[in-house]
């Protein structure tokens, strides 16, 4: 599927988008997965780098938030639209995510089933799983690129 990934601080965000990213995550994580026990806009948005993918309509369909400033720097709320899981868009998604990373590194809190999925693209399960928002994570870092095995 041809996406245009585009990214920009909070504080760059046109109300369209961020209304739009907000729809979206509320649709994967409140709807889809069911998470109430935390809030999904829960006040560290103006915090991040925003990263979105939209379709050939205009439509958002990938997102993620990437804490830039913390060190490591911090990624979450990876989500793409529950209609296009596994077709590959979150693939790029991460692709775009790493662009922005450039040569920093990162870490996330990532749901445990995803483990293999983030592996491939270069992270590394750190520690035993936990629960967060009733769901089994695992810690997961990506080193500076530089140090990634070829
Ligand atoms: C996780 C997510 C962003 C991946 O995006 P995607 O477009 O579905 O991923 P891709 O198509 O690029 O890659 C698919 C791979 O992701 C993993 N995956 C995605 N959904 C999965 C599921 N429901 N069960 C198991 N593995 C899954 C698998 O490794 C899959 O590969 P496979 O189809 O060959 O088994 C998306 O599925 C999503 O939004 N999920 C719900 C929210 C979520 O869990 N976010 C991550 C928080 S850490």
């Amino acid at each position: 599927m041809k996406l245009e990934f585009r990214h920009a601080p909070f504080a760059d965000l046109g109300l369209r988008e961020l209304h739009d990213m907000l729809w979206l995550r509320n649709e994967v994580f409140v709807v889809g997965q069911k998470i109430t026990c935390e809030a999904e806009v829960d006040g560290r948005d103006p915090e991040c780098v925003h990263v979105w993918g939209t379709n050939e309509q205009g439509r958002v369909v990938a997102t993620a938030r990437v804490f830039l400033d913390s060190d490591p720097v911090k990624v979450g709320r990876v989500a793409v639209a529950r209609d296009l899981q596994r077709g590959g868009v979150g693939s790029q998604l991460m692709e775009a995510v790493h662009a922005v990373i450039g040569d920093r590194p990162a870490a996330l809190s990532a749901q445990a089933y995803l483990r293999t999925w983030y592996t491939r693209m270069g992270w590394t399960a750190v520690g035993e799983e936990y629960d967060e928002a009733e769901i089994p994570h695992i810690w997961m870092v990506r080193p500076a690129p530089a140090t990634l095995p070829r």
